[in-house]
């Protein structure tokens, strides 16, 4: 028997691991796999490209009326798209990365992502990891995971991230971004991201990735009482 066409919240504080782990359970269990992250990463992008946010984060009005021009896709499954091009290196920079949580918190922007991942996510059988999926864009999702883990082990994380890619980061740089977008995150007016009352919580400060997978599986399969499923995996 397999996993119903559910669908699967996964949120949590910045390089959690969230997307790791959301991209394994699609993997495993045959799901869609969409990164809300990636359109609000998508959306300062096209901000700072059109002049339309400051170096100190004043974001120009004219945002609103021009996000109706805005096409942002997910192509190959998970590369995100601007019309035609591929963003996905450039969302991910330092300096999407310094101005994305006031992009986000803006209640229009949040609107204009909410209604893209209704329409990416109509056919279901969806795992989506975000901030507030759970609370906001997927109240009623069957499966919920709220991931934490210490600021320092998500600092040195996003480093290794960073470096890996040829920047050149500076460890409390990185970690005070993160401790910023914790803050702005977590206290914004707009679906602040908090855990969902419904959500299990998962704080991977300490544990391996394939322990994570594990936990994840455990607890679908065990909400749906497939732990003796064929599809189980065999001996992993
Ligand atoms: O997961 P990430 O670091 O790529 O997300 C980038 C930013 O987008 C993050 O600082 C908060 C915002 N975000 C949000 O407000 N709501 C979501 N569902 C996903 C991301």
């Amino acid at each position: 028997m397999k996993i119903p066409d559910i669908t699967i919240a996964v949120d949590g504080f910045s390089s959690t691991g969230k997307s790791t782990l959301a991209r394994l359970i699609a993997q495993r269990f045959d799901f869609l796999y969409l990164d809300s992250g990636a359109m609000y990463r998508g959306v300062t992008l096209f901000a700072q490209e059109q002049g339309l946010i400051s170096p100190d984060n004043v974001i120009d009005p004219a945002l609103e009326a021009a996000l109706e021009g805005l096409d942002l896709h997910f192509a190959q499954g998970t590369v995100l798209y601007m019309g035609e091009r591929n963003i996905e290196k450039q969302i991910r920079s330092m300096e999407v990365s310094a101005q994305v949580s006031p992009i986000a918190a803006v209640p229009y922007v949040r609107r204009y992502v909410d209604r893209r991942l209704h329409e990416f996510s109509a056919a279901g059988r969806v795992v989506m990891d975000g901030r507030d999926i759970g609370t906001t864009v997927f109240p009623n999702a069957e499966i919920k995971v709220f991931m934490t883990a210490r600021p320092e082990v998500r600092a040195q994380r996003r480093f290794d991230e960073l470096a890996g890619k040829g920047e050149n980061p500076v460890f409390e740089e990185v970690l005070k971004n993160l401790e910023e977008r914790d803050y702005i995150d977590s206290h914004r007016e707009t679906s602040p991201l908090r855990r969902a009352e419904d959500a299990f919580v998962l704080d991977n400060s300490e544990m391996g990735l394939t322990d994570e997978v594990a936990w994840a599986e455990g607890l679908i399969r065990g909400k749906f009482l497939l732990l003796d499923a064929p599809d189980a995996p065999a001996n992993d």
